[in-house]
């Protein structure tokens, strides 16, 4: 393929405070939802929304109170992701540290320093900050006292800590997310949106509102950066991966369109500035209440740029028989025989990234952002070896070759790709640190035992030859 990737691409790697800060007691930090959160099966209902009682439990353990200690060690770390060659490091703020409760009036400045002290370092090494404003991420204080974005007033809160954040970070942040893959309220509410589910009412009734209020949240979030700084630009984030249909039966079809649609309503809302068509209907019938201000916030604050994850593409099909082990479980897939094996309830698939990117800047005509994208290996470490993590190279190489064939071959405009987790970290689903997806190792194990010591693996020194080339050097 002739030619490279537009010059000041921003090639980089992913992390969330939430799954790498810890210090969940340090600098004045409040509890946040992910911090009650226990490791182990019983996870899941907190996940979905299921469990009410958010209280520590004896018995449990809470692998996000220390993380990987990015709080104390994010120098070391910075300087290992500026030996790479980044250009952009995708982190979010614990919204806790800034307001470790939610209702003060005044922010934490611990808080805000320590992200002063973050972004300096970045800016030592010309890394650009690319922050997302809320990643899985809610003061737990405002999680009980109101379930998160079930209530309307959870957006004063977050307009007030968006407010704070461009106050302080105007100039030093150019490249904002509203919120981590706003999408999943509808499967996660909790871990999204900081919502429990009530099952003595309709659930999609309650699913519907929380999104409403967060789709209006975000907007909000859109105004009140560019009012305060009209250089910034601001960006949704959405959970993607296409869905094929299993067969051409028009049937499989359909429904494929209608898994889209779990990306496209959130795209649309945040991109378009209305509600698709379908989503209304379903919002009437549920008797969801828009107001009318709410709209009008909403249709006039429309993000500048759509970013997305991928991990892989999905296969639906019409047939209710087939498709019943896909009910509640987001990630639960049919198999696709024209792709490899299941992992960890994906297969890869580096074209539908192609078709991602092409389907989306399609649809929408406003640049994109690959702000996650990975795969999970538990790498040994053996002291004195290299870790020889080839696994995260091939899935890598595999994924920047299509995506060079959107940027090269199709046109689509992509502003940069940050893959997940470049140094390792908890892993979201499972809270375990044996889904290794970094660049870097980190002697944790999943009952928290280890000395924190980082070491860069052979994918380490790959990426560096990646961007150095500027994605022109893939075999290493
Ligand atoms: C995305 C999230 O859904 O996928 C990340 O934004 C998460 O927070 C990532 O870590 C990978 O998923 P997991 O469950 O393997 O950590």
């Amino acid at each position: 393929m002739k030619g490279n990737f537009p010059e000041g691409f921003l090639w980089g790697g992913a992390i969330a405070a939430n799954q790498c800060e810890g210090g969940f007691d340090q600098g004045g930090r409040g509890l946040a939802n992910m911090d009650v959160v226990p490791a182990g099966k019983n996870r899941f209902k907190y996940m979905f929304g299921e469990e009410q009682d958010l209280t520590f439990r004896e018995h449990e353990y809470y692998p996000v109170l220390k993380g990987i200690d990015f709080y104390h060690r994010y120098k070391e770390d910075i300087a290992l992701f500026a030996q790479m060659g980044f250009k952009v490091l995708r982190l979010s703020i614990s919204w806790s540290r800034i307001f470790p409760r939610g209702d003060e009036e005044i922010p934490n400045e611990e808080g805000l320093a320590f992200y002063d002290d973050v972004f300096k370092e970045l800016k030592k090494y010309d890394i650009e900050p690319l922050v997302t404003i809320s990643h899985y991420d809610f003061p737990l204080y405002l999680v009980e006292k109101y379930n998160g974005f079930a209530s309307y007033e959870m957006i004063e809160a977050y307009k007030k800590y968006v407010s704070a954040l461009i106050a302080r970070y105007k100039g030093k942040v150019k490249y904002w997310l509203t919120f981590n893959e706003i999408n999943d309220v509808m499967y996660l509410p909790y871990i999204s949106a900081g919502a429990r589910i009530d099952p003595g009412q309709n659930e999609m009734a309650q699913k519907y509102k929380i999104a409403h209020n967060i789709l209006t949240a975000s907007a909000w979030g859109v105004k009140i950066i560019h009012e305060a700084d009209p250089e910034s630009l601001v960006g949704n984030m959405i959970a993607n991966g296409c869905w094929y249909p299993y067969t051409c039966s028009p049937k499989d079809v359909m429904a494929a369109i209608q898994k889209n649609r779990d990306a496209y309503f959130f795209g649309d809302v945040q991109a378009r500035g209305k509600y698709p068509s379908y989503a209304k209907k379903q919002m009437e019938a549920l008797q969801i209440p828009t107001w009318e201000e709410d709209i009008k916030i909403i249709s006039e604050n429309t993000v500048d740029f759509l970013s997305f994850s991928y991990y892989g593409s999905h296969v639906v099909s019409a047939d209710e028989k087939l498709n019943e082990r896909l009910k509640n479980d987001k990630l639960a897939t049919l198999t696709n025989p024209y792709l490899g094996e299941v992992l960890y309830k994906r297969q890869d698939d580096p074209e539908g990234l192609r078709i991602t990117l092409n389907e989306w800047y399609d649809r929408y005509q406003k640049p994109l952002f690959i702000v996650e994208n990975g795969t999970g290996t538990d790498d040994q470490y053996v002291p004195g070896q290299l870790i020889e993590d080839d696994r995260h190279i091939d899935y890598y190489r595999q994924h920047i070759e299509q995506m060079k064939k959107a940027v090269l071959e199709d046109g689509v405009e992509l502003l940069g790709y940050t893959t997940w987790g470049c140094i390792d970290l908890l892993s979201a689903s499972s809270n375990t640190m044996s889904k290794r997806y970094g660049f870097i190792y980190v002697d944790l194990n999943d009952k928290g035992e280890g000395t924190f010591e980082r070491v860069p693996k052979k994918s380490f020194y790959w990426y560096q030859k990646v961007i150095e080339s500027n994605g022109e050097r893939l075999n290493g």
